[in-house]
């Protein structure tokens, strides 16, 4: 199975859950992209009646364009369910996201849901996080001295750039992301802690102890990881 097959096959399971008159969290990336587009498919067959608010620009339009109702966090500030993909998943459930740059709004999204469904494919299962560059959201105006202040820490920030350009890429609330290459975490509070501690950083990509159950796929199927 190709990671596309796998991706398609784990979106359409995490849109199984979703039951009539749901409030459900979208994620944001190419995962997320194939649970919206299933949850679209089963809605258009039959109406749910839910209501949903996005973690992206791009996931609130692919969701209205397939006829889901999708509103603000203000609007709807609590939510059943959230359901994303991941960069990576530990044995514990914990997560590195913000691959696609939209981790901040996940965060949010996912802390105002009683539970966070993850979907990965099996690539994404690790020991211990790190080996996927950290993402780190920042404010422009201090991407300098914060990415010293990481760098300090040993955490090798490199500023994301516009995919084939030298302009840093500029995201939806209109901050820059510092990747860092820190390799494996072995402490992964104090990581997130000296990291959430640098005045400049809005929020970093480790997403610890708020997965709820995490849908595996591989070559024989989707399987549930819980802790
Ligand atoms: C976006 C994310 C994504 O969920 C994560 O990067 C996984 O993306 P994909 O499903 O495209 O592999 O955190 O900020």
């Amino acid at each position: 199975m190709t990671q596309d097959d796998a991706k398609r096959l784990v979106g359409e399971h995490g849109a199984e859950p979703i039951e009539p008159d749901m409030t459900v969290g979208l994620g944001t990336g190419t995962t997320a992209t194939q649970f919206i587009r299933a949850l679209g498919a089963r809605n258009a067959q039959t109406k749910l009646n839910i209501r949903c608010v996005a973690s992206s620009k791009a996931s609130a339009d692919l969701a209205r364009s397939l006829g889901l109702d999708v509103v603000t966090l203000n609007e709807l500030p609590r939510l059943d369910l959230y359901i994303d993909g991941a960069d990576e998943v530990d044995s514990q459930l914990n997560l590195i996201k913000g691959g696609g740059g939209a981790h901040f709004r996940e965060k949010i999204v996912a802390s105002c849901s009683d539970q966070f469904v993850a979907l990965v494919d099996s690539s994404k299962v690790v020991a211990t996080l790190g080996k996927f560059p950290l993402p780190v959201e920042v404010v422009k105006m201090a991407y300098v001295p914060v990415q010293r202040k990481l760098d300090a820490l040993g955490l090798n920030p490199v500023l994301r750039h516009e995919k084939g350009t030298d302009e840093p890429l500029l995201i939806d609330e209109d901050n820059y992301i510092l990747d860092c290459h820190c390799g494996p975490i072995s402490d992964l509070e104090a990581v997130s802690s000296e990291i959430r501690n640098i005045v400049g950083v809005i929020k970093h990509g480790l997403f610890l102890n708020m997965t709820s159950v995490c849908l595996v796929a591989d070559d024989d199927g989707v399987v549930q990881l819980k802790v």
